[in-house]
């Protein structure tokens, strides 16, 4: 579903994605590790058309996004980093604006929005406005947003930051079960969220992939079995960084 070849991301002369492939298929959910500043984000908005790559290439689908981007989008959820913005807009008032955008009508917006609010748990909230909302909620809404279309494809920048223990565990749980019938990409810090919930790990460091397995290969890497100790032998703390 998601095909990633050779992309590159250059801000001035820094690159920050320094070329990167993999692909992802229907059923997968990849876990992105990696220190901050790796370049999580930026793979993470050029696989969405957000920006365009360097160089390199990416297609969804079938459908490349830079020749083909329409069809491409269409098939993408995204959460990304700081969402939603909407601050005076009601929960119920940002799912039915992120609805009619996916060209969601009448009958199927209404049942789209059912649907989300189900699975995020917005029942309590729907006619709040976001800016009364507590971290967790707005965080779910923007989940829900990312949903809204039942997209095929699904890339999620820290879907877990900030959230409680238990809302966590949900958030976990949902990626789970969405990743059953979906193609899923979601950056974490949290190295036990990655066991939890993916079928598969790459961690990035300094714009390049460092390791690509199962999360078992990869903690059958330390003497411990631990994740934590492969991350910390594989990538740089970043006070040693240029
Ligand atoms: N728009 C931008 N202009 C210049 N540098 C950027 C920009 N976006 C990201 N960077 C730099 O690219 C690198 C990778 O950033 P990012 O993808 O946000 O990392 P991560 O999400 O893994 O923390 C960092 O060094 C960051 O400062
Ligand atoms: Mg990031």
């Amino acid at each position: 579903m998601i095909k990633v070849e050779n992309l590159v991301k250059a801000f001035g002369p820094k690159l920050a994605v320094n070329d990167i492939s993999f692909t992802v298929e229907r059923g997968e959910v990849l876990g992105f590790l990696g220190p901050n500043g790796a370049g999580k984000s930026t793979t993470m908005r050029m696989i969405t058309g957000f920006i365009p790559p360097t160089a390199g290439r990416v297609t969804i689908g079938g459908h490349d996004m830079l020749e083909d981007p329409l069809p491409a989008k269409r098939l993408i959820g995204y959460l990304p980093e700081n969402a939603p913005g909407y601050a005076d807009m009601t929960v119920h008032g940002f799912l039915s604006f992120a609805a009619e955008l996916r060209g969601l009508k009448g009958g199927a917006r209404k049942q789209a929005i059912g649907r989300a609010v189900e699975l995020c748990f917005l029942q309590n909230v729907l006619h709040q406005t976001i800016d009364t909302l507590s971290k967790g909620y707005k965080h779910r809404t923007g989940l829900a947003q990312a949903l809204i279309h039942d997209p095929d494809v699904l890339i999620m920048d820290e879907p877990t930051d900030g959230l409680d223990p238990n809302q966590k565990h949900e958030v976990r749980g949902l990626i789970k079960r969405m990743g059953e019938n979906k193609a899923i990409i979601f950056s974490t810090h949290i190295l036990e969220e990655v066991e939890a919930a993916c079928t598969r790990v790459i961690i990035i460091d300094r714009g390049r992939i460092v390791a690509n397995g199962t999360p078992a290969e990869l903690k059958a890497r330390s003497p411990e079995g631990r994740l934590e100790d492969v991350f910390r032998a594989i990538t740089l703390p970043d006070t040693v960084k240029a």
